[in-house]
Formats: structure tokens, sequence, C-alpha cells
């Protein structure tokens, strides 16, 4: 807005206090992406991320809400325009966002991987998969998207709507290898050890944050400060050991 106070960024009520007002934290995230957000059979959203947006909404004393967005790149238009309260969707820490977004300290440590059909026996590096007529799946919007898109010279990079959809392709041998976050992969490839392969050549080293409202400070600072003490904590513990020790 026009009338900034110095140093609190935005003018008005922060996030947190909004938060704290309407008694519900309403969080953007784009499912289907594991082990950080899945839809369990009825529905309900499961996951890394959930637990630590639950844990969030618990410490604030008031009621969470996930609101789904199939295209992951919609989540920052969502954040700007107010119709979430943040972004917890396994979301890479980048400066090109961090125009648009505040991130929090990172939470989770993550990076670039690939991901190829079982039946590539050959495949050691991406720089095997460089050739004409080759499909590299990414997911659309993502770091995996953007750095294939860098990479891949002579291969065609096609975009998916979401992880799932772009694993799948690989799995059913309609694309020849997978860009993605290593987290994820490695979930997939042990739940399709029969049809997928990771090729654990480490593309990327990224951290994964909360997107918040650009310079909302207020906001910033006590998610930061909770970040502090659930970062490890009992309850972090036991969400990493659910979710990632398979
Ligand atoms: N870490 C990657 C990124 O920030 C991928 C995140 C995908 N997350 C998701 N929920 N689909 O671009």
């Amino acid at each position: 807005g026009c009338s900034q106070e110095a140093g609190t960024g935005v003018s008005g009520p922060s996030t947190i206090q909004k938060v704290i007002d309407r008694k519900k934290l309403v969080i953007g995230t784009s499912s289907g992406y594991f082990p950080f957000e899945m839809k369990d059979k009825d529905g309900k959203f499961v996951g890394y991320d959930m637990d630590l947006g639950t844990a969030i909404a618990n410490a604030l004393k008031v009621e969470v809400e996930f609101k789904d967005y199939s295209d992951f790149g919609g989540l920052i238009p969502a954040l700007q325009t107010g119709d979430i309260d943040m972004v917890i969707s396994g979301m890479t820490i980048r400066g090109d966002r961090a125009l648009a977004v505040s991130f929090s300290d990172p939470y989770y440590s993550s990076g670039q991987v690939v991901m190829v059909p079982k039946k590539d026996t050959s495949t050691q590096s991406w720089k095997d998969l460089d050739q004409p007529g080759k499909k590299i799946a990414v997911g659309q919007g993502t770091t995996g998207a953007l750095l294939a898109k860098q990479l891949f010279k002579n291969a065609q990079v096609m975009d998916f709507d979401g992880f799932t959809n772009a694993a799948l392709a690989v799995k059913q041998a309609q694309a020849d290898a997978l860009i993605f976050d290593e987290p994820g992969i490695r979930v997939f490839e042990v739940m399709n050890k029969d049809s997928v392969r990771g090729v654990y050549e480490v593309l990327s080293s990224e951290n994964l944050g909360i997107a918040l409202p650009l310079n909302d400070q207020a906001t910033i600072q006590w998610v930061n400060s909770f970040l502090a003490s659930y970062r490890n904590g009992l309850d972090d513990q036991a969400s990493i050991n659910k979710w990632f020790k398979s």
C-alpha cells in the first residue's frame, strides 16, 4: 500500500493477527506430491507439510484449512491476492520467487534428481538422456522444470500438472525420465520398485520454506520463531519418521 510504516512492511494488521482474529489459518498447497502433500482415501490431506501446517494452527489455537491448487504455479498468485495466508507445499526458496513473497527459514533440505523407467538400465546421469527424441517429464512451475529447461539442449522437456502425473508418465513409459525433488522420487521409487528407478546424481541443492505475504515482518518473525522450536523437535521427528523413513 501507499502508507507503509517504516520497518514494518505492509500496513494494517499482520497476516498472523488476521488468522488469530478469524480463528482460522488458510494454507495453500498442491497435493499429489509425496510425502509432503497427498490426499488419503477419504479425501483428507495428509503428509509432512500437513503435519507442519496443523502444528502451526495448533500453536495459534486456530482451525486449519488446506486449499488445493492443482497447478503449483498458482500458489504464489493466490498468496499475493490474499486467498491464502501462507503456502506450505514443498516450495523451494528462490530469489525470483522472493520478489513476490517472503520465505520463512528453511524447514527441509531437498534437491533435484532423475527418475527413469526400470527397463532403462543404462542411464547414470542426466547427460545420458539429452538426446533428440527423449522426453523429460517435469511438474509445471517447479524448480525441476526450470532446471530441466536449462540443462537439456536436445531432449524434449514436457510439463505435467503435478508430481503424480509426471511420475506416472515415467512409470507408464510415456516419458523417458522425470526431474523432481529427491524426497518425492525416493518415496515413489519405493512404492513402484518394479517400474521405476531413481538416479541419485544430485543436480541442485535446495531448501524448502513456507511462503508468506511479502514483507509482512510480524508474520515472518512469528513463523520463524515457531520453526526454531518445531524443527527437529519431538513432533517433527515423529512426522519425519512417519513420512520419510520407509
Ligand atoms: N520444490 C519444488 C519447487 O519448489 C517442487 C515443489 C512441488 N510441490 C508440490 N506440492 N507439488 O518448485
